[in-house]
C-alpha cells in the first residue's frame, strides 16, 4: 500500500490522457486572452478591499502603514519565484488541472490529492469571499442611486451575528430568522450560467471587464495623484517589520490568480508559448498596478484617520480615500465610478476562479479520483457543465453562511501550500527528468524553487493560527475522501 500511495503518473500518460477525444476541450485561446485571464483572475476584491486591513490591521494583527508599498513588493518577489516555477510547468504539462497535475507527474498520487483538495480552498473557497465583497460593493454602488437593499438578503450568518439589531428585524420562518446574501449567491449563479455556455464567450466577457478595471484604477491613480501630500508617509512603517509581514500575508489575495491561467491550458492555441506568457505577464501588470494604487492609496489618507475609520465602518477603501480628500469637482461621480469599477473587477475575478475549479475537478476525475461523471463535457457547448454548476452550487450557498475574513486568510493558507508544492515538484522533476523538452525553463535552478518555498513558507507564519487550524482540518477531511473513494478508483490501480 505504502508505494501505491506514492504511484506517479508519468508525463507521457497524462499528455495521453488529455488528448483522447471524449474528453478533448476546445482550444480557442490565444496569449492575449491569457494575460486578460490572469489580470481578470488577479484585480479584484484584494486591492479594493483587503488593502484597508493591510495598512490599518486590526485587532488581531498590526497594520503596515504606508510600507504598504513594501507588503505589495515582498509578495510580488515570493509570487515571483512561484510564477517561475508555475510557467515551466504550464508549458511542460499543458493539462487543465495545474499543480494537481505537475504534482501528479512528480510528487505522485496522494500528494496530488492533496493538492487537488487544497486547490478548493483556492478556488472555491477564494471565491467564497470574492462573492460576499461583490455583493458588499454591488450594495454600497445602488445605494449611491438612491436603492436600499435590505441587510438581511446581502449579509451572511456569520457576520449578521455581530450587527445589533439585525436578526431581530429579518423576517422569520417558524420562529428562524431568514438571512441570506441574495446577491452573493446571485452574481455566482449568473456566471455558472456563462460558464456552462461556453469558454470563448466567457473570455470575451472577461475582456471587457478588464479593460474596465484597468481604466478606473488609472483613473484613481491620476486623480488621486493631486491630492497626496508627502507627510501621510511619514512614518513610512509605523509598525515596523513586523506590520510589512501582516500587511503581505493579507495583500497575498490580490496576486492569487496569475496561477490559475494555467487551468485554461488544454484551451490554448499554442500553450508552450502562451502560458508563460500568461502566468509571468500578468503578474508583472499587476504588480506595477498594485504599487503605484499603494503609493496613491496611501499619500491620500493618513495613517491614523485610516485606522480610526477602520475600526467603526465596513468601507470600502479606495472610495473611501477619494471621499476623504474632499475632490470638488465631479467628486461623488468619481467615487461612483471606482465603486461601478471594483464590482466589475470582482466579476471578472469571479469569472475566472469559477472557470478553474471546474477544470481541476475534470482532470481529478479524468484520473479516477473522483466520479466519472465530474470528467463529462456538454455535447453541445464542449465545457465541464457537470463540474461547473457543482461548483456554483457550493460557492453560492458557502458564500450564505461565512464572513470574507476568514475565508481570505483561508485562501491564502492554502494557495501558498500550492505554490510550495509547485517550486518543489520543479526540483524533483529537474531531476528525475533532465532531459524532457521544455519550452520554457525556470532561471537559476534551484535557487529560483528553494526562495519559492521558502517565501511562500514565510507568508503563511504571517496568517493566524486558528487559519492554520482550519486549514489542517481540511486537510484531513480530503485524506478521508480520498481513501473511502479515490485510491481504489484511481486510473493507475487499475493499470
Ligand atoms: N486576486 C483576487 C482578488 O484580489 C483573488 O480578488
Amino acid at each position: 500500500m505504502p508505494s501505491a500511495l506514492f504511484r506517479t503518473k508519468s508525463l507521457d500518460a497524462i499528455l495521453a490522457d488529455g488528448a483522447a477525444p471524449q474528453h478533448q476541450l476546445k482550444r480557442t485561446l490565444d496569449a492575449f486572452d491569457v494575460v486578460m485571464l490572469g489580470i481578470g483572475a488577479i484585480i479584484g476584491a484584494g486591492i479594493f478591499a483587503t488593502v484597508g486591513t493591510a495598512a490599518a490591521g486590526d485587532a488581531a494583527r498590526p497594520g503596515a502603514g504606508p510600507a504598504l508599498i513594501l507588503s505589495f513588493a515582498l509578495t510580488a518577489v515570493a509570487c515571483g519565484f512561484a510564477a517561475l516555477c508555475y510557467a515551466e510547468f504550464a508549458a511542460m504539462v499543458p493539462i487543465s488541472g495545474s499543480a494537481y497535475t505537475y504534482s501528479y507527474a512528480t510528487l505522485g498520487e496522494l500528494v496530488a490529492w492533496i493538492i487537488g483538495w487544497d486547490l478548493i480552498i483556492e478556488y472555491a473557497v477564494g471565491n467564497v469571499a470574492v462573492a460576499i465583497s461583490w455583493g458588499n460593493y454591488f450594495k454600497t454602488f445602488v445605494s449611491g442611486f438612491g436603492v436600499h437593499i435590505p441587510d438581511w438578503l446581502s449579509t451572511d450568518y456569520r457576520t449578521a451575528a455581530r450587527i445589533p439589531g439585525l436578526f431581530e428585524n429579518a423576517p422569520h420562518l417558524f420562529g428562524v430568522p431568514i438571512v441570506v446574501n441574495v446577491l452573493a449567491i446571485g452574481i455566482v449563479a449568473l456566471i455558472t450560467i456563462v460558464l456552462v455556455i461556453g469558454i470563448r464567450e466567457s473570455a470575451t466577457m472577461n475582456t471587457g471587464m478588464v479593460v474596465i478595471k484597468l481604466l478606473v484604477l488609472g483613473l484613481f491613480v491620476a486623480v488621486g495623484w493631486g491630492y497626496t501630500r508627502a507627510e501621510n508617509w511619514t512614518p513610512f512603517a509605523p509598525n515596523g517589520w513586523a506590520g510589512v509581514q501582516a500587511g503581505a500575508a493579507i495583500v497575498f489575495f490580490a496576486y492569487i490568480g496569475f496561477d490559475a491561467v494555467s487551468t485554461v491550458a488544454e484551451e490554448v492555441k499554442n500553450p508552450k508559448r502562451d502560458l508563460p506568457i500568461g502566468i509571468i505577464g500578468s503578474l508583472i501588470v499587476c504588480t506595477l498596478i498594485y504599487v503605484v494604487v499603494a503609493i496613491v492609496f496611501t499619500g491620500i489618507i493618513p495613517y491614523d484617520v485610516l485606522v480610526q475609520k477602520l475600526a467603526t465602518e465596513q468601507a470600502e477603501p479606495l472610495t473611501m480615500a477619494l471621499q476623504y480628500a474632499s475632490i470638488e469637482r465631479w467628486g461623488d461621480l468619481l467615487v461612483g465610478i471606482v465603486a461601478l469599477g471594483s464590482v466589475v473587477a470582482h466579476t471578472a475575478v469571479l469569472l475566472v476562479f469559477q472557470l478553474g475549479q471546474p477544470r481541476i475537478f475534470f482532470s481529478m476525475a479524468r484520473d479516477g479520483l473522483l466520479p466519472q461523471s465530474f470528467a463529462r463535457v456538454h455535447p453541445r457547448f464542449r465545457t465541464p457543465h457537470v463540474t461547473t454548476i457543482l461548483t456554483g452550487v457550493v460557492v453560492g450557498v458557502c458564500a450564505m453562511f461565512t464572513s470574507i475574513d476568514e475565508m481570505v486568510d483561508l485562501t491564502n493558507i492554502g494557495t501558498l501550500f500550492a505554490f510550495i508544492l509547485v517550486c518543489l515538484g520543479i526540483l524533483i522533476l529537474r531531476k528525475r527528468d533532465p532531459d524532457r523538452p521544455r519550452a520554457f525553463r525556470t532561471p537559476w535552478v534551484p535557487f529560483i524553487p528553494v526562495a519559492g518555498m521558502l517565501s511562500c513558507f514565510y507568508l503563511m507564519l504571517g496568517l493566524p493560527w486558528i487559519t492554520w487550524i482550519r486549514f489542517g482540518l481540511w486537510l484531513a477531511l480530503g485524506l478521508v475522501v480520498y481513501f473511502a473513494y479515490g485510491f481504489r478508483r484511481s486510473g493507475l490501480a487499475s493499470r
